[in-house]
Formats: C-alpha cells, structure tokens, sequence
C-alpha cells in the first residue's frame, strides 16, 4: 500500500461567471433559507436536546441560520463512553484501512462538499469567499492528504536488527480517549485537531467552540459519509468548562489536542495537574494558543512589500487569526512614505457581509469579541501616548463590523503592542534608524509570545543577523513577506512559549504525540 503523494490543493478564485463561484453562491443561499437544525453526533447516534441555542451570522446579526441542540454533563459522558466502545475494533483496524477514509474524507471536501463547508464557514465565522476557501476547503484538505502521508511514514519506521535478533517498532494509540477542543476562528483546524489522534488509531470526543459549531457538523457530515465507524470521533456541543469537568477528571483521558486562547490552555493544563493522580497514563497535552505576532522592518526594506505585508497580515480575516501581524516595528526614515501608502492600501479596502464577493473586510465572529477589541481602540481615543492614524470606527447595529485600524503608539510597551486583540488593529512604533539593534530585544520583552514573526529587508547581513537574534522568538518565522498564510507541508504550523507546546500541526511530529511506541525485541 503506497500513500498517494501528497500537493497541495489547488486555491480556487471564484471569478464572476466562473461555475465555482455559481455553486458557492447557491450554496449559501440555500444555507441562509434552510433553518438548519444541528445535532451532535455520539457514537452512531445524532443526539437533539430540548436546549436549542441559535446561530447567526456575525455580519448580520438579525438573520437566524438555524439552531444545535446544546449539551450538557450526560451528553459529555455519553461521548466518552461510545468513544471508549468503538476503541478496540478502530485501534485494530490496519492503518491503511483507516488512512482511506481520512482520503476519501479529503476527495469530498475537494469535491461535493466544497461549496457547502466553503458557506458554512462564510456565513458562520464571517469569512469572504477567497478567506473560506484557503481555510475551510484547501488547509483543511491538506490536513488530511498530507497527515496520512506522514502517518504512513511513521508506520513504516523500523528499527535495525541483528544477526538472530528482530527488532520491531509497534506505534500503539494511547490507553482511553483523547479530547480535541477547537476555536472559532478556522474550520481547518478541526481537520486536525480530532483527526490526527483519530489516524493513529485513537478515539476522540472533540468538542467546537460554539460559533464554529455551523461549518463543524458538515465536516463531520463528511467524516460520516467517508466511512468513519461510530463512536471514533464523537461531536459535542457543551459549554468548555462543562466539558472539561467531566474529561479531566476521567481516569481514560488520554490527551488534549488544543487550539484557543492561552489563558483557557493554562487553565486546562491546571485542571489536568489536579487529577495527576488518578489517570491511567500521564495524558499528552498538546495545545497551540495565543499570538501577538510582529513585523520588523529594516532600513533597507522595500516600501511596497512592507505595506502589502502588513495590509494583508494585519486585516485579512479581520485580524481574527493567531498568525495576524498585530505590532509593526518601522524605522524613521521609511515612515512618512511608508505611511502614505499604507493609508492609500487601506482606503481600497471594503467592508461588508460575505454575500457580496466585493467586500474585503467581514465582521468580527461576535459582541464578546467586538466589545473587547472596540475597547482598546477607544482607550486610545483618549490616550496622548497613541493615536489613530486609520480607520478606528465600528458599528454592531446589523453586524460587528470594525474598521481596519492602525494605532501608531511612542511606547513600545504600549497595550496594545503587548496584549492579543484578536481583531483588525496594528499598532506601530517608530524607532529611530540608528537603535535598530535593540529592536529584537524589545520584540521579546513586550510579549509573552512567540507564534509568527516577519522582517522585512533587502539587506543580507540585516536578514542573517535577525534570524539568530530572534530565533526563539517566533514558531513560523517569514523573511520579506507577511507572518501568515502557512501552508501544510510547507511551512510546520506552531509556536512556543506562551503561542503552546509548538508540536507543528500538519507534521510527523504532531502525529507522534497521539502514540505510545512499544519496542519489541525477539531472539531466534
Ligand atoms: P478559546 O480559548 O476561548 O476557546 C477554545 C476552545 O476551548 C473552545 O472550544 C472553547 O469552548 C473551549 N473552552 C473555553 N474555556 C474552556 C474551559 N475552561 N475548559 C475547557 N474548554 C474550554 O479560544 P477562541 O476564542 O475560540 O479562539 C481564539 C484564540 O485561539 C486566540 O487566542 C488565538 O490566538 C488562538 N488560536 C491559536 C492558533 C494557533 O495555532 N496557535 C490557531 C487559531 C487560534
Ligand atoms: N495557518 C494559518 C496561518 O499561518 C493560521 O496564517
């Protein structure tokens, strides 16, 4: 059995006229009449409640898309209990048997499932066409293509032998479940987050944040119609914490495969602490958190490709992406020009719902957000030591629309160069050109994280001396262009220090946290 090599999915564009974008559009009206009524899905078994929470699209927040039935403590047990029954005949199953329906998984969402999971993640999470497709169909495909091609790389690694003796190397998946949690703001995510385990032959109860929840049942719709056996993975909807009291205090949890916020992640990891005692094994915690990622720009660097890097960086997907440029560190001599063209790059930049394919800027995914991120804005309002030089007006009367913003601040500790907004905001300090060798240290004192990062510059001893300078300070790390837009299986997606544990989804290396390696040795 030899895995299809994987490439990575083709970026569809959409164009007027073109029968993708006609598709798309029918899809997403058929979407916005519908009413969907979402279950979760718990062993072979789609589960209703009486406690119906509504769905509504973050840019148009007086338009009901539909309900899920929301879950509580029972449901959570359930979950586990129909993920530890499917465990023995999945872990058994042959990894090739397993790896086909993760394939076949990835052929429909490339195919008949493109339009509807593509929708589903624009009226949902308030993404436009472009931003859907990259997420929710492409990453999300490459996830499963590229995943399984690792996976059959590690099953075939085996030790050396000797003369009489036979060495093996058994990948055995975890004793119990593992616990998948995943954020709002990639549909991508979640074919990874439960699916990795799920491949090395692991059962999962994954539970969405609640505003993912409208393009998370299509992919499990998918996963179901692949030929995932019941049980193997296991949809929940729960509040977090109503969850997590029932999971972390099992004696089967396995591990957390984790995306969200740090603060939620440090507080899981505490949770786990507690129970230490009573597990079977100790769990693996894998967890990818918060970011404040920056962009440091040279001397030397080119106008252009500086603002295209920061425009795109700092607002595509409203900011609302752990990877979002959200600190910009500019030197003197390049700013009054530089600033021009930002303000002009800006301009060009429409905001609206996902409906009309013209629109660049979407909404915010809900108040929470809004009013946390619109606080910060308005604090500078009032504040000598920043000021707004673009956008800075926001509006939820119909959706929680925010203007991409930029705050130029004179302290580089200012709040918002330290603090993860998770919203369209770029905040740039000014250095003078001569203290530029200090910048890498600022960059490391002024956050707690290290996620992505970017310089920009043509000159090469600026490029080799930064890249040692910031070594530790960012997981994706970009030379001359923005710090996102990973690609799976080309750029290992992760960070350290307080952006998580950096076990790079989409890699060998995530896989290898879902299995207890058992080493066998026979004599003859
Ligand atoms: P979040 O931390 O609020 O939620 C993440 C998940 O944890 C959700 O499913 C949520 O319901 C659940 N949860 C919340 N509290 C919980 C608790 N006490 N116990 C158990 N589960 C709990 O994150 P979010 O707002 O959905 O996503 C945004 C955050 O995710 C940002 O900080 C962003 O940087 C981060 N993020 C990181 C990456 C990465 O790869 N590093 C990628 C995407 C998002
Ligand atoms: N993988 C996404 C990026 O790199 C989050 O921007």
């Amino acid at each position: 059995f030899k895995v299809p090599a994987p490439v990575n999915e083709p970026v569809l564009n959409y164009a007027p006229g073109s029968p993708e974008r006609k598709a798309l559009k029918s899809a997403i009206e058929a979407a916005r009449s519908a009413t969907a009524d979402i279950p979760m899905f718990i062993g072979r078994k789609e589960i209703h409640t009486e406690d119906k929470q509504e769905i509504r699209p973050p840019h148009d927040h007086q338009h009901v898309l539909g309900h899920y039935s929301k879950g509580d403590e029972s449901h959570v047990q359930a979950a586990i209990e129909a993920a530890l029954a499917a465990k023995p005949a999945w872990e058994d199953l042959a990894w090739e048997q397993r790896a086909a329906i993760f394939l076949k998984a990835a052929d429909l969402l490339a195919g008949p499932y493109r339009a509807r999971i593509n929708a589903a993640t624009m009226l949902g999470q308030s993404k436009n066409a472009y931003q859907a497709e990259i997420d929710a169909a492409c990453e999300m495909i490459d996830f499963l293509r590229f995943n399984v091609s690792y996976m059959s790389e590690i099953y075939a690694q085996q030790p050396g032998s000797a003369k009489g003796i036979w060495n093996r190397t058994e990948q055995r998946a975890l004793e119990g479940f593992v616990f998948a949690l995943t954020p709002f703001n990639f549909t991508a995510i979640a074919g990874n987050l439960p699916t990795a385990p799920a491949m090395m032959g692991n059962v999962v109860v994954w539970k969405p944040a609640n505003t993912q929840i409208f393009a998370a049942h299509v992919l499990m719709e998918v996963f179901r119609e692949a030929g995932l056996p019941g049980g193997v993975i296991n949809l929940i909807y729960t509040d977090g914490p109503v969850a997590g009291e029932v999971i972390f205090s099992h004696r089967e949890f396995a591990g957390i495969h984790f995306t969200g916020s740090t603060a939620v992640f440090q507080q899981i990891w505490k949770e786990i602490g507690n129970h230490i005692g009573n597990y079977r094994s100790y769990p693996r915690i894998v967890g990818e958190t918060g970011g404040k990622d920056f962009v440091l720009v040279h001397p030397s660097a080119s106008i252009n490709m500086t603002s295209t890097a920061l425009v795109r960086g700092a607002f595509e997907y409203q900011g609302q992406k752990c990877s979002a440029a959200s600190r910009a560190y500019i030197p003197k001599s390049l700013w009054p020009e530089l600033k021009k063209r930002l303000l002009e790059d800006i301009s060009s930049l429409r905001m609206g719902g996902v409906e009309d394919f013209r629109n660049f800027i979407n909404a915010v995914i809900d108040e929470k957000s809004f009013d946390k991120i619109t606080s910060y804005i308005n604090r500078v309002k009032n504040d000598p030591q920043a000021e707004i030089i673009a956008g800075g007006d926001h509006d939820k009367s119909t959706g929680y629309f925010i203007s991409p913003t930029i705050i130029q601040t004179t302290d580089p500790m200012y709040v918002t160069m330290c603090d993860e907004l998770f919203g369209p905001v770029l905040t740039v300090y000014v250095y003078e050109d001569e203290d530029f060798r200090s910048i890498p240290r600022l960059i490391d004192s002024t956050s707690i994280y290290a996620l992505t990062g970017a310089v920009i510059a043509r000159d090469r001893y600026a490029i080799e001396w930064l890249e040692k300078e910031l070594r530790h300070s960012a997981g994706n790390f970009y030379i001359n262009d923005k710090p996102t837009g990973a690609v799976v299986g080309q750029q290992p997606f992760g960070g350290s220090r307080g952006s998580g544990t950096n076990d790079k989804a989409g890699s060998m290396v995530n896989l290898l946290r879902w299995v207890s390696t058992r080493s066998i040795k026979e004599t003859f």
